[in-house]
């Protein structure tokens, strides 16, 4: 199993710190986010780490660069994070954590790995419940039992087919790279993993794992205080 950990975002929700210093290197104690990132996906088992950067962001190169296990591939143009996913394809099941999504209090990804396992080696998708009334943030899942059966970008409370959101955690087939090869751009323009990932459902069966842990966006300054709180007061 490989992992592909999307870092080449414009970080724009944090500028002006972003402009330097990529959203993904800020400290959380004395480590950046995407070293504890990079630990988690150690930790569930992933023999390879692909790290996509973008030019502005060697900083991340620079701290990295030397581990044998880690690969930096770079997105040229931000076309969104399906299109940073297809840029370090890999011909294996990949587990994909967002650069600047924190999970803390559990290792979600081994979790889902292990969760897999019990499903026939199934792709899954780490989630969260959310609030109703904050449902039209989310990309969120319809389900039997635990079998997606749709997933819903950003829909209103009355649209929403549950409360179950995707959280910053995936574990995919290699053929979800076929897919995304052949994603037309959707909301903003931009190449969208869920785009791919709900034509993937047709053919593969996936299922939402709801991970015991909260996940931190640490992508806009209250977020970011917000994971740093939470790691402070699980210490
Ligand atoms: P976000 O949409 O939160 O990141 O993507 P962003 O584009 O950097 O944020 P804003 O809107 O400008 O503030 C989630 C993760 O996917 C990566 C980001 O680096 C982040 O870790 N990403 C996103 C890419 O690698 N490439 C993209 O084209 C988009």
């Amino acid at each position: 199993m490989k992992a592909i950990i999307p870092a080449a975002g414009h970080g724009t929700r944090f500028l002006p710190v972003t402009r330097v210093v990529p959203k993904e290197m800020l400290p959380i104690g004395a480590k950046p986010a995407l070293e504890l990132i990079v630990d988690e996906a150690r930790s569930a088992g992933a023999d390879e780490i692909v790290l996509v950067i973008s030019e502005g962001k060697e900083l991340i190169r620079r701290y990295f660069e030397g581990q044998s296990d880690i690969r930096f591939v770079y997105q040229k143009e931000q076309k969104g994070l399906g299109h940073a996913v297809l840029q370090a394809e890999v011909d294996d099941e990949v587990l994909i954590l967002l650069g600047d999504a924190l999970v803390l209090g559990c290792n979600a990804a081994k979790e889902m790995v292990e969760f897999s396992r019990k499903h026939g080696d199934a792709a899954v998708i780490g989630c969260e419940r959310v609030p109703m009334e904050k449902v039209s943030r989310y990309g969120i899942m319809k389900t039997e039992g635990d079998r997606i059966v749709d997933m819903v970008e950003k829909p209103t409370p009355e649209e929403a087919p549950s409360d179950i959101a995707v959280a910053g955690r995936y574990l995919l087939p290699a053929a979800i790279f076929g897919y995304l090869k052949t994603q037309t751009p959707g909301k903003g323009g931009e190449i969208q993993l869920t785009d791919a990932i709900r034509r993937m459902l047709a053919e593969y069966p996936a299922y939402a794992y709801v991970y015991p842990g909260h996940r931190q966006d640490i992508g806009n300054p209250e977020g970011y205080f917000n994971a740093l709180k939470a790691f402070y007061e699980n210490d």
